[in-house]
């Protein structure tokens, strides 16, 4: 999956000069460093356009300008990188992914799981996942709060890994898909601290979330595949009650995230005003109305199929989780070819950590394959997943005060999408991944 960068560093000739100054002025100066990278072409996301000649000027992290190569002059930089028969594109964004998630660890094996072994998967995914070019994340529920220890721990430049926007716990009625997870006997039950009914409860969870440092709100607005013993098509939760996660999580500044597989779910969501739907599987035809007119971004997770229905079983996964897998894969990928020519507003995110961190980006070809062109799957995972998470400018695109998030790829993706699969090297903030 992920090669040693093929790099031809280019480290600029010491300038005595420079890092004389630099020593003596170390603690009175602001010094700002300086990066050049080049590659055979620079992607332009919002046109869908390689440009060639072009250096990218970085500093402090952050990207500076797209310059004509004439333009530049390799001195001024600390750092060069020159990719000459590369291409370079912005850092990937999958906005729906459980880093604390083992794939191998479903159905009752879950239950063996202690909350600290979840953390420490947490962070060996994180760093998998920003070597495969998933620069920033949505990670949307996850155990006992270990998201947010994990985020700060990666802010805090203590550990490697993407951006992290987080939800804390989901938000689960009882017996819900998100998190009330139903494998437990009743006098064995101790119930999830996720779990509430009624919307004065509801928007307590959403409290504890922010009150423990959540970026995002997640419930689920209908049963699951991978929950024990709840319905694909039930709706979950009321109207009322997903109102009053919305409004709340609204009071705060944070949007919402509705996992919905069924119809009337979906639509009970969007009618609450969720930023995005989840899955989205049997959307109806007034429900991708509605999402288009409110602008809201359907997170349709279309490669996970393929991992649940080939290595499921052995993964534990239950029997009615498989057959409930087998009537929605295909569903699913026919209403996101739908959705998409309908033009609603389609989100990359994977549910990794069902299947392996950092096969992620196998689900751009996917996307291509049920309808969309490779520019339109590319800025499904850059600037529309940016939008999403309220980072547009910051990240999802290769240009003047975005973070230098950037991947660098084997072949043009406009052509062979499938290269995103494997980078060649990946940047955070203009730091090279190791
Ligand atoms: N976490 C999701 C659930 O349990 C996975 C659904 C995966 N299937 C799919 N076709 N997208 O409902």
């Amino acid at each position: 999956m992920y090669r040693k960068p093929l790099l031809k560093i280019r480290p600029k000739s010491l300038n005595i000069g420079r890092s004389l100054f630099l020593l003596l002025a170390f603690s009175a100066t602001a010094y700002a460093e300086r990066m050049h990278l080049s590659a055979a072409g620079i992607l332009d996301v919002t046109n869908g356009e390689m440009l060639r000649d072009r250096v990218i000027v970085v500093e402090d992290g952050r990207i500076k300008a797209v310059s004509a190569r004439s333009e530049v002059d390799p001195a001024d930089a600390d750092r060069v990188y020159d990719y000459p028969d590369q291409f370079i594109v912005p850092g990937f964004i999958d906005a729906h992914v459980h880093l604390h998630s083992d794939p191998t660890v479903h159905g009752y094996r879950r239950l063996g799981k202690s909350l600290p072994q979840k953390t420490l998967t947490g962070a060996i995914n994180a760093r998998t996942t920003l070597r495969a070019g998933v620069t920033t994340v949505r990670q949307v529920g996850s155990p006992g709060y270990a998201d947010i220890a994990l985020r700060d721990a990666i802010n805090a430049g203590q550990l490697p890994g993407p951006r992290i926007l987080t939800a804390g716990m989901s938000i689960s009625i009882t017996g819900g898909h998100c998190g009330d997870d139903n494998l437990s006997p009743f006098e064995k039950y101790d119930a999830p601290e996720s779990v509430a009914d009624g919307p004065w409860a509801m928007r307590q969870r959403v409290r504890q979330n922010v009150k423990y440092g959540a970026d995002v709100i997640k419930t689920c607005s209908t049963g699951g595949v991978l929950s024990k013993g709840t319905e694909l098509g039930a709706a979950q939760g009321t109207v009322e009650e997903l109102t009053a996660i919305v409004e709340e999580a609204a009071s705060f500044g944070l949007k919402v995230a509705s996992h919905a597989h069924g119809a009337t779910g979906i639509k009970n969501a969007l009618k609450a005003g969720v930023a995005s739907i989840e899955h989205a599987s049997f959307i109806d035809d007034e429900g991708i109305r509605m999402a288009r007119r409110n602008g809201t971004a359907l997170v349709m997770d279309i490669y996970v199929t393929e991992y649940i229905l080939g290595k499921g079983e052995s993964a534990g996964i239950l029997p009615e989780s498989l057959e409930k897998e087998r009537r929605t894969g295909k569903t699913q990928r026919a209403n996101f070819t739908k959705a998409h020519k309908a033009g609603a507003r389609i989100v990359f995110g994977t549910d990794a950590g069902v299947f392996p961190h950092g096969d992620n980006m196998k689900q751009l070809s996917r996307m291509v394959q049920f309808g969309m062109t490779p520019a339109e799957a590319i800025r499904s995972a850059t600037l529309h997943g940016a939008e999403l998470l309220g980072l547009a400018g910051e990240v999802g695109e290769i240009t003047a005060g975005a973070y230098a998030d950037l991947v660098i790829l084997d072949d043009n993706p406009l052509d062979q999408i499938s290269t995103t699969e494997s980078p060649v090297a990946v940047f955070k903030e203009g730091r090279l991944v190791e």
